[in-house]
């Protein structure tokens, strides 16, 4: 769906909505696109078969009231404030997985920050071989091609970059404080509203890209979640018991993970230590943890500067840089 509105159509709406108040005839709309009054209503007949609202006056003037939220590129791109993150956005109805296709997007040469955004996802991918629910109009499923000019060690502080970016798109939203459990959960009121998938293209001593793969579950009600999930994961919308838009969110989040990217390119994860430590919900908890095929239980005590988890299990401390932590407690 999102990738077969044409150009035509999205020319005559970005006009529409640059004449805010005023209204337009369908003849200046032909005038301006070399387009005949049939052709003009027609796309307007399509747009407002992709959910677009249009008011008409008497004399059959129109001007643009409403817009669905469907996660179109031109409505991304549009009042977009990132620069480099969604310099390309490319949109879909439908993928297996928006890393899968990023990925193939970076090793043609994609440029630095193209996103990929889907509709719905029939093989979305979690972190440690896991899945990820991704049911049409409800969330968001996006991917991130980035080139960063660090060496792969650093990698794992870019996906704690990510979280924390999330995290503070979804806090400017009225009573969401959100918080990160390391490395790359977001949760609000202690239940999960979004994951990180970090996947990694290269060689010993330089990274060809990375994808950073960002699913946020925003328009869910209780209903949507398998009766698996239920108890563990939660959406927005839930938690702030109204609608969230997803169009403004992606914006969001692309301009938080833009300025912390760049952050993170200068000086690593030294700027932003301080708000992952903020944000974290498990530290100084007691946390259970999965090493070695072991599961140990310890306290979360510190984050370090290249994002390894501290940890004190017993008289031993540990430094972990990847893995699954679960607090031992309810949040
Ligand atoms: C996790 O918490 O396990 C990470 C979930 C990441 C899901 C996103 S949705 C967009 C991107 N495409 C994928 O297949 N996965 C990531």
């Amino acid at each position: 769906m999102p990738d077969d509105i044409t150009q035509t159509q999205i020319d005559i709406l970005n006009l529409l909505k640059d004449q805010n108040e005023n209204w337009t005839s369908p003849k200046s709309l032909g005038e301006r696109f070399h387009l005949s009054i049939k052709t003009v209503n027609q796309s307007l007949s399509e747009l407002l078969r992709w959910g677009y609202r249009f008011e008409t006056s008497r004399r059959g003037e129109v001007r643009f009231q409403t817009a669905p939220d469907i996660l179109f590129p031109h409505e991304i791109a549009r009042g977009i404030k990132a620069q480099v993150l969604g310099c390309e956005i490319h949109g879909f109805r439908s993928v297996g997985s928006t890393n899968s296709v990023a990925h193939r997007h970076a090793i043609k040469n994609a440029p630095e920050g193209t996103v990929i955004v889907a509709g719905r996802q029939t093989a979305g991918r979690g972190r440690l071989g896991r899945s990820w629910m991704s049911p049409p109009k409800l969330g968001i499923y996006l991917s991130v091609i980035l080139r960063p000019t660090v060496a792969p060690a650093q990698a794992p502080g870019l996906s704690l970059v990510a979280a924390l970016s999330v995290a503070e798109a979804i806090r400017h939203y009225p009573g969401l404080s959100a918080m990160i459990k390391w490395p790359n959960d977001v949760l609000v009121n202690g239940k999960k509203v979004a994951g990180v998938l970090t996947e990694l293209s290269a060689e010993l001593d330089r990274i060809n890209f990375v994808v950073i793969g960002i699913g946020i579950n925003v328009n869910h009600e209780p209903k949507d979640f398998s009766a698996e999930l239920a108890d563990r994961a939660t959406s927005l919308q839930i938690e702030q018991g109204c609608p969230v838009n997803r169009v403004r969110l992606v914006q969001e989040v692309l301009l938080q993970l833009e300025k912390r990217y760049l952050q993170f390119l200068k000086n690593g994860l030294k700027d932003q230590l301080k708000a992952i430590k903020d944000y974290s919900s498990i530290l100084t908890r007691q946390i259970s943890i999965r090493h070695d095929n072991k599961t140990l239980v310890g306290t979360a005590i510190d984050i370090d500067v290249d994002g390894a988890l501290v940890v004190s299990v017993g008289r031993r401390t540990l430094r972990l840089l990847s893995g699954e932590i679960s607090p031992t407690e309810s949040y």
